[in-house]
């Protein structure tokens, strides 16, 4: 085998001789039309990707971080805090408005979402509370355990998942309702400012099991008699009829109202079956926990990766199931609608309960198992 050293140059009647080719004029330095060519394919490249590719839509990057500027517990049990971030650098915070949350990407790698509930025409920080469930799924463990004044941490949104449609901007209604439980009073608080300050009709109910485990009661004192506090160990379990308060004519009223509310599954679907057959008024609702499988049929996941087979009862959501096995298995909204627990399904047909997959991802073999199910009996997950 020759070894030839290019720093010499070869002649050309040389057999061995490799020569740079030459550029369109015979000269052996690079064309400048062949460089700018090689410099602008290497740009073009991704982006005609994307032209053949239109199905698969691309992420976008809507993660900041963000300094933690004060902590404060804000219920007198002592289990909830309240966590205010500030901007890193000189870069302002992105706006937000009333129902929208945060999705914390925590030190451990776990992502939760967390209801903004400051006041939204606040710029300069975001604020967050955050109810500490010691049998939960660690979250709010680490954010009260780990998160200290002057941490940073990455977020990514703000996102509205809840969004605020107001009487006489939208919305045919011509009063409101907020019905709030225990820590679902965070998404209920910015709205509360919202509907205060452009002078709308508006009344609320704040349940809980007690006084002392309800957050923010001081900050809502100054609504005065707009709210009614109400407490399981004063008063017992509320009845719909609590809840809806003047809403709850019992039949259709001339005045159409709406309701929003955040709190316990059990309160969501009282006041939901309460509502059916009350076309004047409008429901909108957001969970902390997942919903009730409806409708569900057991079937058998295979996590590839381990040959472990995991039975899914009728009334389980696959996620929990699947955490039986692999408790670090990523998870957020617990609903179809943060992407976290995406999974590629390598087998079975899915029965798709999500709402943000598209077509496209669905075809690529992608699954939410916190949410979706099996149509048959068997699924194989690259896990
Ligand atoms: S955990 Fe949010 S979509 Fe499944």
């Amino acid at each position: 085998m020759t070894v030839m050293d290019r720093s010499t140059a070869p002649d050309a009647g040389d057999p061995d001789f490799l020569p740079t080719p030459p550029d369109l004029y015979g000269r052996r330095e690079r064309d400048r039309v062949l460089r700018g060519l090689g410099i602008a394919g290497r740009y073009w490249f991704p982006a005609w990707q994307r032209l053949i590719h239109p199905g698969e839509p691309q992420e976008v990057d809507r993660t900041l971080t963000v300094r933690i500027v004060d902590r404060r517990v804000v219920a007198r049990d002592e289990n909830v805090i309240e966590l205010t971030f500030g901007p890193v650098g000189d870069e302002p915070l992105p706006r937000w408005y009333a129902g929208a949350h945060l999705d914390l990407l925590l030190p451990s790698g776990r992502m939760r979402e967390y209801s903004l509930c400051g006041d939204p025409t606040v710029q300069d920080t975001y604020r967050i509370a955050v109810r500490r469930i010691p049998d939960g799924g660690g979250g709010s463990l680490e954010v009260h355990d780990a998160l200290k004044v002057g941490d940073t941490i990455r977020v990514k949104g703000p996102r509205n998942a809840f969004p605020l449609s107001l009487p006489g901007f939208g919305s045919p209604a011509t009063r409101m309702r907020f019905v709030a439980g225990g820590i679902g009073i965070t998404p209920i608080l910015p709205m509360l400012a919202t509907a205060e300050r452009l002078e709308l009709p508006w009344s609320m109910i704040y349940v809980g099991r007690s006084r002392e485990s309800l957050p923010f009661l001081d900050e809502l004192r100054p609504y005065g008699s707009k709210i009614t506090i109400r407490t399981d160990d004063e008063h017992g379990l509320p009845t719909p009829a609590d809840l809806l308060g003047d809403e709850d004519s019992g039949s259709p009223s001339a005045e159409p109202s709406t309701v929003y509310t955040c709190g316990p599954p059990m309160m969501l679907e009282n006041l939901r079956q309460a509502l059916i057959g009350r076309p004047d008024v409008e429901l909108h609702y957001e969970r902390f926990s997942a919903p009730p499988v409806v409708g569900g049929r057991p079937f058998t996941i295979t996590l590839a990766k381990s040959g472990v087979r995991v039975p899914v009862a009728a009334d389980e959501p696959a996620l929990e199931a699947i955490r039986r096995e692999l408790p670090g298995v990523p998870y957020s909204c617990r609903q179809g609608f943060c992407g976290t627990c995406k999974i590629k399904v390598l087998d079975g047909k899915v029965e798709h309960r999500d709402t943000i997959l598209s077509d496209a991802e669905r075809d690529a073999g992608s699954m939410l198992i916190c949410v979706s199910r099996c149509v048959d009996d068997e699924l194989t997950l690259d896990l």
